[in-house]
């Protein structure tokens, strides 16, 4: 049985600029409102990833034609013959629940697994149903969800918290509801934003009356369109910490000042040299990172869940004592475990983690249980002494296209190897 693993050998400063793929968690969203309406969309800068590979399998089993050049990818929705989902990777990812709300803005009708995703807590979908039911959904019997919505109308909805995919859900079914909607308490991420402009130059007509509402005007048709996906705001910030992590220097573009506002500040805490300007930014790190008193994730324009684990990373060489309180999932510290078993000084109580910061981490064997959790391994490899593999790098692979080309490219020594019963390849 053939196993995959990333094997890192330590202990090298990364310099360099790194180009940055585009965004996972923009292009998902955009793929999936694809489905609105008929005609064929061409999305470019679409990362090559595996959640995304998933998603455009799903809408094949619907019946859209889809397919990729490069880093485009072409959506002809005009074929969708169901409204129901039967490709197991929608249960495989957490971004196929995007599907309801436009499944039922498309038909009024949708039939989906429940979704999966990394485990990093329960996930339920509680607030995705309320919201559409608002809008006039009913969901019958357990399993796979099953919804239905004569005609959605529009309605004032307000969200109990900033959920990023149900504010994506809402909007999706919003669109070509009759009549208006306002969501309020909206998730703010840059994501949201993109997937609005994006239905936007198809017709939809959304805007943000304050920054946590949106206000949408239901249209009754979408046109075609193409789209840029934005570079990924959380695979630059990763990058970013591997110039922390390491000691070196690393230059990404395409991130507005904004998008990294509160990443940048961490940087600043932590002792690190930061640059911006415009789009471009700029880590440079010498000699030994200051660790964090206390820091707590909050949706955006807060410091973001995403990077909760790569921060750790950084932290576990920082000195002093940090103490990092993970607020928005309930189970997001699995890879302090991992990092422990290389060195690192980490005691979790509840959602807070705290890291008293040691001089080196020593490679070791180590599993990666979640996408950044892996990412996070990666940063702990580049910095420890010796040699690090990690297992379960096919989560890596979920969100980002290929971390070795791009930290290799920066000086990283690391590649993916794959042994086949005991010998290496
Ligand atoms: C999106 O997940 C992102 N995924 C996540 O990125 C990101 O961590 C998260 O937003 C927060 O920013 C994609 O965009 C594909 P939420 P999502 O709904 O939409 C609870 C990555 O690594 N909740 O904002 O699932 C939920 O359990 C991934 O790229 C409910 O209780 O996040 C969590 O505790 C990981 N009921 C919190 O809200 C619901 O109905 C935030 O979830 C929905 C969510």
């Amino acid at each position: 049985m053939a196993l995959k693993y990333l094997e890192i050998s330590g202990g090298r400063p990364l310099f360099g600029e790194i180009q940055i793929q585009g965004s996972k968690n923009a292009a998902l969203p955009i793929l999936a409102s694809c489905i609105l309406s008929e005609g064929t969309c061409r999305i470019g800068n679409c990362p090559a990833i595996q959640d995304v590979e998933d998603t455009l399998e799903i809408m094949r089993g619907l019946g859209c034609s889809v397919s990729r050049r490069g880093d485009a990818v072409w959506v002809d929705a005009s074929g969708i013959r169901t409204w129901e989902i039967r490709a197991e990777q929608a249960a495989r990812i957490r971004s196929s629940v995007l599907f309801l709300g436009a499944l039922l803005g498309r038909f009024g009708e949708a039939v989906l697994p429940r979704p999966g995703g990394c485990a990093i807590g329960g996930r339920p979908i509680d607030l995705h149903q309320k919201a559409l039911e608002q809008l006039g959904a009913s969901f019958h019997g357990f399993g796979p969800i099953r919804a239905e919505a004569k005609k959605l109308k529009g309605s004032r909805i307000r969200l109990p918290f900033p959920s990023v995919g149900a504010t994506e859900n809402c909007v999706l079914a919003c669109a070509l509801a009759k009549g208006e909607s306002w969501i309020e308490n909206s998730a703010r991420e840059p994501e949201i934003d993109e997937l609005c402009a994006f239905l936007n130059r198809r017709g939809a007509r959304i805007w943000r009356t304050d920054p946590g509402t949106l206000y949408i005007q239901g249209v009754s048709r979408l046109e075609p369109a193409d789209w840029e996906i934005s570079p990924d705001r959380i695979v630059a910030g990763t990058y970013l910490m591997a110039a922390a992590c390491t000691g070196g220097s690393i230059c990404v573009r395409g991130c507005s000042g904004e998008a990294l506002a509160a990443v940048g500040k961490v940087f600043r805490q932590m002792g690190a040299e930061v640059w911006n300007q415009g789009n471009q930014w700029a880590v440079a790190v010498k000699g030994r990172l200051q660790g964090i008193p206390y820091l707590e994730t909050r949706p955006y324009p807060g410091f973001p869940t995403d990077l909760q684990s790569p921060l750790m990373a950084a932290l576990c060489v920082a000195s002093g004592r940090s103490r990092i309180r993970e607020t928005i999932f309930e189970n997001r510290f699995s890879t302090a475990w991992e990092l422990k078993k290389m060195g690192a000084e980490i005691w979790i109580q509840g959602n807070l983690a705290c890291i008293e910061g040691v001089s080196r981490l020593k490679g070791d064997m180590v599993r990666a249980t979640d996408l950044r959790g892996g990412a996070a391994l990666v940063l702990a490899g580049l910095q420890a002494e010796g040699t690090t593999r990690i297992y379960g790098c096919e989560y890596i692979e979920r969100g980002y296209e290929d971390i070795c080309r791009d930290l290799g490219g920066a000086g990283a020594r690391m590649r993916t190897k794959v042994t086949f019963g005991g010998d290496e390849k």
